[in-house]
């Protein structure tokens, strides 16, 4: 099984981008320990990751992988609330997904609280930080 990590508008800024809502951590130091914490409770399966702020980029990322070896965590950003094509891309997609948002964007403004994705996800984790990549793994290993 190979768990991919798709994060999408700026959060590749991750660790300097609004520290006090998304905290200080930087996405390329949590991805190695992501992969040790993988490693130790469901060995054998693969980590990848891609990070894009370009909306087709997402969505050719996600069909390039789509397949029943493959499984998708997604925190899309801002495209949650907005993108129309990364929501059709998800939806033409056989792999489970499962939606993650690093603040509690149910707490936060009325906008943030529609995801045009998650009708088509197996779930979403909001609000845990990064604490939610790892019980979304554990929801798409739990099969
Ligand atoms: C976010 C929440 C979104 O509303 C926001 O646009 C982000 C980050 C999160 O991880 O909390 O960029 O997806």
């Amino acid at each position: 099984m190979v768990v991919h990590i798709v994060h999408g508008i700026n959060l590749g800024q991750l660790g300097t981008r609004q520290p006090e809502v998304y905290g200080t951590l930087r996405l390329e130091d949590q991805l190695p320990v992501l992969q040790s914490w993988l490693d130790a409770h469901f060995g054998g399966t693969e980590l990848r990751s891609f990070q894009s702020d370009d909306e087709g980029a997402l969505c050719a990322y996600l069909a390039a992988h789509n397949g029943s070896d493959h499984a998708f965590v997604i925190n899309p950003g801002a495209f949650t609330h907005t993108s129309v094509a990364l929501r059709d891309a998800v939806a033409g997609l056989s792999s489970p997904v499962i939606e993650v948002h690093l603040s509690h964007t149910y707490a936060r403004e009325s906008f943030r609280r529609a995801s045009l994705l998650a009708p088509h996800t197996r779930g979403t984790v909001s609000g845990l930080g990064w604490l939610g990549y790892r019980l979304a793994i554990e929801g798409l290993l739990a099969g």
